[in-house]
This record gives C-alpha cells, sequence and structure tokens, in this order.
C-alpha cells in the first residue's frame, strides 16, 4: 500500500481535522499552516463534543467547523458514514485525528485508506488506549513520548510514521509528563502531515518509509548516572 499523494493532488493538501477535546494539536496544525511549514489547508474542523475546546481555535481562525453527535444516529457506521461524507464533501484528502476519543470504524477506513492519521501520548506499541502517561510512570520506563502513526481497524495499532521519545524522570507526575510528551506532539504533528503533503512517505507491510531523510546515530540513556565517569563532574 502506498498512501503517497505526489503528483496525485494539488499542495496545499486538503485537510479534516477531527476533535473531542481541548484542540492543542489542532492548535499546532494551525500555527504551522500560518507560518508556512505545513503546506495544507483545513477544510472543516468536526467534533463529537460541543463543548470542545478545540471548536473556539477552528473559529478564532475562521475555519469551517461544526459538531456531530453520536446520539443521533443508531449505529456507530451510520456515525462514521455521515462524518465520511462531510469530510468528502469538503474534498478532505488526509484526516487528521487530533484528540478525537472514538474509534474508527471500517466505513471510514474504506473512504480514507491510509490517509487517516493519530497522535498518540506513547512511544507504540507500549500503552496503546487511555491514560498512558499515568501507565508509563507505573510501569516504570524511563523514556516513553509520542507517536504519529496511520490509523488501521486496531487500537492504536497502524503503520508508524514519526516518533519523538522524553525521559521519564524520577520526580515526575502525570502532569509533567503529560506536558513534556504534549510540548513534542506539536512539533511532530504537522511535520508528519507535510511529509504526507510532499508525498514523501511509503508503506510498505507495517513500515513507513520517508524518503529524503537521515538516520539518527547514537543511542539515548535514562538515567545518566556517571558510573564510568563519562560525565563530567
Ligand atoms: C493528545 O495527548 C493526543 O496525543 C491524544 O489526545 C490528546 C489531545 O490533546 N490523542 P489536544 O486536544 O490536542 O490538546
Amino acid at each position: 500500500m502506498n498512501p503517497n499523494f505526489q503528483g496525485k493532488h494539488k499542495l496545499p493538501l486538503r485537510l479534516g481535522v477531527l476533535v473531542s477535546g481541548s484542540g492543542t494539536n489542532l492548535q499546532s496544525i494551525i500555527d504551522a499552516i500560518e507560518s508556512k511549514r505545513l503546506n495544507a489547508v483545513i477544510k472543516t474542523v468536526i467534533s463529537d463534543n460541543p463543548q470542545a475546546f478545540a471548536l473556539e481555535r477552528a473559529k478564532k481562525h475562521g475555519i469551517q467547523h461544526e459538531v456531530i453527535l453520536k446520539k443521533d444516529f443508531p449505529s456507530r457506521d451510520a456515525f462514521d458514514s455521515s462524518l465520511s461524507e462531510r469530510l468528502s464533501g469538503h474534498g478532505v484528502e488526509l484526516v487528521v485525528l487530533a484528540g478525537f476519543m472514538r474509534i474508527i470504524s471500517k466505513v471510514m477506513l474504506e473512504a480514507f485508506p491510509m490517509r487517516i492519521m493519530n497522535i498518540h501520548p506513547s512511544l507504540l506499541p507500549s500503552f496503546p488506549g487511555l491514560d498512558v502517561q499515568k501507565k508509563a510512570l507505573d510501569f516504570g520506563v524511563k523514556f516513553s513520548g509520542c507517536t504519529v502513526h496511520f490509523v488501521d481497524e486496531g487500537l492504536d495499532s497502524g503503520p508508524i510514521i514519526i516518533q519523538a521519545a522524553v525521559p521519564v524522570n524520577d520526580n515526575d507526575t502525570v502532569e509533567d509528563l503529560k506536558k513534556r510528551i504534549l510540548a513534542e506532539e506539536h512539533r511532530i504533528y504537522p511535520q508528519a502531515i507535510e511529509l504526507f503533503a510532499e508525498g514523501r512517505l511509503t508503506i510498505k507491510g507495517r513500515r513507513v518509509f520517508v524518503s529524503r531523510s537521515e538516520d539518527v546515530a547514537g543511542a539515548l540513556e535514562n538515567p545518566r548516572a556517571s558510573i564510568f565517569g563519562d560525565i563530567p563532574g
């Protein structure tokens, strides 16, 4: 499967952003577009929660936005059909999940195959699901982070596009870790979308290859305890 749009669409890439909450990731995408780091346009922001602050953000930036309530539909498939019709109606080429608190059904996956991205606040496949910063702390991992991935039928299980790692420190609270991870989310989500827009992503099996990218050298370790005197002082 190749999600590569190169030559098949005109820039700017048309996005539909799905939200349920505060929308800080939506904001990072808006900021990246406005500062011309991301060659895309948000055609619509759709929320399943009328109280989502993300809607205010869309409004403030003059972006079309609407609410769609699950309770108005007899089934999840009917809800997803309506969602997919709305997105297609806006000519959306890439669906961006930005804190959208619903499982995406087959209806959406078939309408947008490998054209739905999600961001998750852990280094997948560790800690899929909810409350993952707490789970990472409770488990005692020394690194956590965030993952941008394509959405498939599983829970946070689709092909991984980009990850950023952050250290987990001894005195961290859940809020500390959330904040540290969120700062990275805001950095890598617009990047992943730009890579898609530039047609630089190719999927082979589970792996996503990024053309013209650089390998990362070296290893990270946490904690650095200076046992072998490799840290001055
Ligand atoms: C983020 O932590 C994201 O990783 C997860 O939901 C949260 C959304 O936050 N999928 P926001 O609404 O973008 O502020």
